[in-house]
């Protein structure tokens, strides 16, 4: 994949490293996922009983808040924008995607799978781990590549023409840097695409996009989840002409 030439100069890039993968197998009971969507399923392995881990993994970031290691779960609204993504079929094909906050890399992979080439992006080099090994066993290892970012930081030079966001605005101190990043790394014409769990404070997050140069589109979709059936709302973001 040729993005590798667009990060800046010092940027951890998690390449293939079997002793990494032996010690995510050590460290953590694994359980096997099947997501099905229309046309395909994706099989995906994550962590079994998360809520232990995010206890066990939980600590203070460095302006003294609480950080909870949200990457251990598998989120409904990866599920809805999975779906999107699946419905958008070739629109994707050939386009360099990035997604930021990818946990177990649900919606990159079947962005995939679609055509597209993908850079996922997480602040904890363990969901990279673990992308990394789902993209593999769905087929679509060489499709991408695994670069471990804080949305904080952002450290790319060129701009995207898709970025995919899922359930990544669920604390407020959060969408000052998801804003930055959008305006730095969002190609003119490209398409954000966010999803979130119909929180109340989400709206919070577009209205202070919208002040700063971007509209959206937002559709609603039902998905059913561990027993469950939850809303997500999907956004597509881009820039105001
Ligand atoms: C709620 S989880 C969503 C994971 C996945 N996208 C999904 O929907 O299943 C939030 C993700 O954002 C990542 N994250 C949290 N803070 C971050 C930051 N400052 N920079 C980059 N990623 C971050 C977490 O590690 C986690 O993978």
């Amino acid at each position: 994949m040729t993005v590798g030439g667009w990060l800046r100069e010092g940027s951890p890039r998690v390449g293939y490293c079997e002793d990494d993968m032996n010690r995510i197998l050590q460290d953590y009971p694994l359980t096997e996922r099947t997501i099905l969507l229309k046309s395909r399923s994706i099989r995906l392995t994550t962590i079994e009983k998360p809520d232990w881990f995010l206890e066990q993994l939980s600590r203070e970031d460095s302006e003294g808040r609480l950080y909870l290691p949200y990457w251990t779960y598998l989120w409904e609204a990866s599920i809805g924008l999975a779906r999107h993504i699946e419905k958008l079929g070739e629109t994707l094909a050939g386009q360099c995607v990035l997604e930021i906050g990818c946990g177990f890399g649900l919606t990159g992979i079947v962005a995939c799978q679609n055509g597209a080439e993908v850079v996922f992006t997480d602040a904890e080099q363990e969901a990279l781990l673990f992308t990394r090994h789902n993209a593999r066993q769905n087929g679509v290892g060489n499709r991408a590549v695994f670069v471990q970012m804080d949305w904080e930081f952002p450290c790319f030079d060129k701009p995207f023409s898709h970025i995919l966001a899922s359930d990544v605005i669920y604390e407020e101190h959060h969408w000052q840097p998801i804003m930055r990043l959008l305006q730095g790394l969002l190609a003119p014409d490209g398409i954000a695409l966010f999803s979130e769990p119909n929180r109340t404070n989400a709206l919070g997050f577009f209205d202070l996009i919208c002040d700063n140069g971007f509209t959206y589109r937002k559709s609603v979709c039902r998905v059913e989840f561990d027993e469950k059936t939850a809303t997500v709302c999907i956004y597509a973001v881009a820039r105001v002409e």
